[in-house]
């Protein structure tokens, strides 16, 4: 097995075991600063402080790992191994050597290059979404470990990307770009303080001005690349999204003696708006609209619902058709409340436009891709990432592996190693090609 064959074993090894650390036991389930959170920043600290990194927890819980441009200001021996595979020593040597960092970098403000996915999942999440990024940077870390860079590198584990714990998406990557408003902070601040944060610190977490650029790694999550049997995307643009929270207001009454025309059935308002979802998404291409989640109250099986609490989810390439779609979803949640009688109110959490990746960057990794003989794919990806909230503020792009059987937030969720290999092959060959621009 070559060099990557073996790093990238031990990236699928390192997902597996911090699967284990969940909220709840048999399912793989850990939202934003959730107690396992803290063992698996504990299992990531450790691999990177090993391979000479720098690490600190910001304070909306993001993990932080700086490899600075100089290894003679690192911690870690050049060529030492990663603890975990005695495999690596021999390959971690063979990258050792270069020209000393102090000849190499260009007088002035050296820059950062960042690496990042997100360590949230969903409930009931397979083993990669996220963690699989955020592990093959510490992978190309621990292979940089021993070489003189001309420029630092900085490797983000985001704390929140799913929007499980608030119905917000992305608290993470907003808090790097500054773009968290307050009202989302004062409603995170005492999680924050319990998982032993300090929210007024939540600045300092941005990112500095010198990131000359970002790069996701992701599984793709969905059958494309394996419909057309190819290893690798590279991403040209994510798909926007938007996230609203319906909350249908009836009358609670008795099940057995409240005749069905005398009724105010919240929950069966929702059912019904929820048959329009699927019908209007289905007569727009491309359009996908999900309720994934009704809460009912009172909720005992002889009480007509009294309110019933719908998510939405709406995503397009196309912000128009995005915006849209929305529209004609919530007209026809309010011609079904006025039908029924009902009460209905909306709030909107998030409305993110769709974002381009960096052509100049993502030019990079196609040729990355073909210095390595790897064929890949152009792609938008219908899935948010942390890219997209990234890409406003500095150049970014995203290579996506295959997802055998097309499947994501679920557990069986997968990844093949050989892809995982040619992931970490094209992105160690494009940070050598940014090293020689820099250098
Ligand atoms: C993140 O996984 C999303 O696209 O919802
Ligand atoms: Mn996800
Ligand atoms: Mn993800």
């Amino acid at each position: 097995m070559g060099k990557w064959g073996v790093f990238a074993r031990t990236a699928v090894e390192r997902c597996r075991l911090l699967a284990s650390y969940t909220e709840e036991p048999g399912r793989i389930t850990r939202t934003y600063l959730s107690p396992p959170m803290k063992e698996v920043h504990a299992h990531i600290a450790r691999w990177l402080t090993d391979a000479g990194c720098e690490v600190r927890i910001d304070a909306v819980g993001n993990l932080r790992a700086t490899c600075r441009a100089d290894p003679l200001v690192r911690g870690r021996p050049p060529g030492r191994p990663p603890r975990d595979h005695p495999e690596q020593m021999s390959l971690a040597m063979s990258g050792s050597g270069g020209t000393r960092a102090d000849q190499r970098i260009r007088p002035g403000v050296r820059p950062t290059f960042v690496i990042g996915s997100h360590l949230d999942t969903v409930p009931n999440a397979g083993a990669f979404d996220g963690v699989l990024g955020v592990v093959l940077g510490v992978a190309l870390l621990e292979d940089l470990a021993a070489r003189a860079l001309p420029y630092d590198l900085e490797l983000i584990g985001f704390s929140e990307e799913e929007g499980v714990r608030y119905g917000v998406p992305f608290i993470g990557s907003r808090a790097v770009v500054g773009s968290l408003d307050a009202d989302l902070v004062s409603r995170i601040s005492p999680a924050i303080r319990d998982f032993g944060l300090d929210p007024a610190l939540i600045p300092e977490a941005k990112l500095p001005g010198n990131v000359c650029g970002y790069l996701e790694f992701h599984i793709e999550q969905g059958p494309v690349l394996e419909h057309l049997g190819l290893p690798l995307g590279v991403v040209d643009c994510i798909a926007g999204q938007s996230r609203l929270m319906l909350h249908f207001e009836g009358k609670a009454n008795h099940a057995g003696a409240t005749p069905m025309a005398l009724r105010h059935d919240a929950l069966a308002g929702a059912a019904e708006w929820i048959g329009a979802v699927e019908r209007i998404a289905r007569e727009v291409p491309q359009l996908v609209a999900t309720v994934g989640r009704v809460t009912v109250d009172p909720g005992a099986g002889n009480v007509i619902a009294g309110a019933a609490q719908a998510t939405l989810d709406v995503r397009h390439i196309s912000d128009e058709v995005r915006q849209r779609g929305v529209r004609s979803i919530l007209e026809a949640a309010e011609a079904i409340a006025g039908r029924r009688g009902l009460g209905l109110r909306t709030e909107l959490s998030l409305d993110q436009s769709a974002v381009a990746m960096d052509a100049e960057l993502t030019a990079r990794l196609w040729r990355a891709n073909t210095a390595e003989g790897l064929p890949a794919h152009s792609m938008t990806s219908g899935a948010g990432h942390d890219a997209m909230i990234i890409a406003p503020h500095f150049p970014a792009a995203m290579l996506f592996m295959r997802s055998p059987g097309g499947i994501s937030h679920h557990p069986d969720e997968a990844v093949n190693v050989e892809d995982v290999e040619a992931a970490l092959a094209c992105g160690s060959r494009f940070l050598a090609d940014l090293e020689r621009d820099y250098a």
